[in-house]
């Protein structure tokens, strides 16, 4: 190995589904032996959930999950976009070190006005999370976004923002919205974030390399997931963003050599929040949109068939996504929206794994599964018309609405809280993971059975 090649220091951690696969928790495993904590794509669409080792719940959404250590010195690479208000929200009371790279792009208050009256002007909504990220990326791709490094240079702020709010005056217009931003309003949300984070605009490519010459180790935390990919997902119903790992590269400047392994995040269920084809979808969006969190959606006889599997053949697939969402609080942690919840769908995973050269997987929400009668696995998926099986996810995404998954069905199993090796995981439980296993051919490097950073099986000691 050269001085200049990572080596198995540099671990890129990557969801595997539709973004809320648990990576946060992850990332904060991982984090906490580690020197350099880098985002690399997304902003404030993204909502990691993890607990500080005193049991505190945080949520981050620009900032890398690496802030809840004071040890960590944190990156906000190149490809991320970036609100500034909600980096200052998220670190709030944290003691924090942290880079943002001269060239991640800002997202500024224009840019959710312009996510919102797009969403709203299509016939048919993307869902998005209104954050702005779309139309951020947008400017990215028309050269006329404002790049972090601006920040230094005030008055070539100034001169750039002018041209930029023309358009963005023109495109609120063209949308049909009435709100229009003036240069002064613009400047006078800015300038507090400003004058605190210029500070910490450095060249991050620059920083990174210097870290891998050091030895670091460097953890890459993706955002969304790899089925949520600008060019590899279900597009359109996507974000806009290289959620894989070929936005690692361009999101960070890393070259291919410096990664040393790639964790692939799955979720033990499938989430999805906002539009889009979701083949395990256990009950259709339409009927769930209206739940809200803390409420009542099932009852105690419907819980009961999701437990004991009295009369499981009808209702128990929807009875099961009910409970979840209840029971693992599948709510937005952005938006607050209720989650989509279907099964693990392992044609799907198997796609994204393949695409991200995943060496090992990390499967979160193992201990949500606890207590249920049956646990279902999409392991192909067949044609509904020819009766076709295929193991490969359709690139055509409205294709994908003609296959209906095929399932293998696994016993439940009582508990698999508080448990810290394999070999005491109920026989089922091992039965699963094993099968996940097989199918994506890698083995898992973590299991979490709770939340909190102890809760895991650490398969493969990582560093
Ligand atoms: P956007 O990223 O806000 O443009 O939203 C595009 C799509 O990606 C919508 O369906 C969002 O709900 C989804 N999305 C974006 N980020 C996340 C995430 O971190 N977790 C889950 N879904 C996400």
């Amino acid at each position: 190995m050269t001085k200049y090649e990572a080596g198995p220091r540099t671990q890129a951690v990557l969801g595997m589904q539709f973004g809320d696969e648990g990576k946060g928790t992850v990332v904060a495993t991982y984090a906490r032996e580690a020197d350099v904590v880098v985002r690399f794509n997304g902003g404030g669409n993204a909502g990691h959930t993890l607990y500080t080792a005193e049991g505190k719940k945080v949520v981050m959404n620009d900032a890398p999950s690496g802030m809840i250590f004071p040890h960590v010195t944190n990156v906000i690479a190149n490809g991320c976009v970036l609100n500034l208000e909600t980096l200052a929200r998220n670190i709030s009371g944290l003691e924090t070190k942290l880079f943002i790279s001269d060239a991640a792009h800002l997202v500024l208050p224009y840019h959710s006005e312009i996510d919102k009256a797009r969403e709203q002007a299509r016939e048919k909504g993307i869902g998005t999370t209104g954050k702005g990220i779309g139309p951020a990326y947008a400017d990215k791709a028309h050269r006329i976004g404002i790049r972090a490094g601006l920040l230094k240079r005030p008055q070539r702020l100034e001169e750039v923002l002018a041209e930029t709010l023309e358009f963005k005056n023109q495109e609120l217009q063209s949308l049909g919205s009435e709100r229009q931003f003036s240069m002064k309003e613009i400047l006078e949300w800015l300038e507090p974030y400003r004058q605190r984070f210029a500070p910490s605009v450095i060249d991050t490519r620059e920083y990174l390399q210097e870290a891998i010459r050091q030895r670091k180790k460097i953890v890459l935390e993706g955002a969304n997931g790899a089925l949520l990919d600008l060019d590899q997902g279900t597009y359109p119903y996507v974000t806009s963003s290289s959620t894989t790992i070929g936005g690692v590269l361009t999101g960070t400047g890393l070259n291919h050599r410096q990664i040393g392994r790639v964790i692939g995040v799955i979720k033990a269920y499938t989430s999805r929040v906002g539009e889009g084809p979701f083949p395990t979808e256990s009950e259709l969006y339409e009927d769930i949109k209206q739940f809200k969190k803390g409420e009542r959606t099932i009852t105690e006889e419907e819980e009961k068939i999701v437990r004991e599997g009295t009369g499981w053949e009808s209702g128990y697939d929807r009875f099961f996504s009910r409970w979840i969402r209840e029971s693992a609080e599948e709510f937005g942690a952005t938006t607050g929206r209720p989650r989509r919840i279907g099964w693990l769908d392992l044609v799907a995973v198997k796609k994204a794994v393949q695409i991200n050269g995943c060496n090992y997987y990390a499967l979160t929400r193992l201990d949500n599964l606890d207590g249920t009668f049956r646990v279902k696995v999409c392991t192909a998926y067949q044609h509904k018309e020819t009766g076709e099986k295929t193991e490969i996810f359709p690139s055509d995404t409205e294709e994908l609405a003609n296959y209906e998954p095929v399932y293998e069905i696994i016993p439940g199993w009582k508990s698999t809280k508080g448990m810290r090796s394999f070999a005491e995981l109920p026989g089922s439980a091992q039965w699963y993971v094993n099968l996940t296993s097989e199918c994506l051919n890698i083995p898992p490097a973590l299991l979490k059975n709770g939340p909190l950073q102890d809760d895991r099986i650490e398969m493969f000691k990582l560093w």
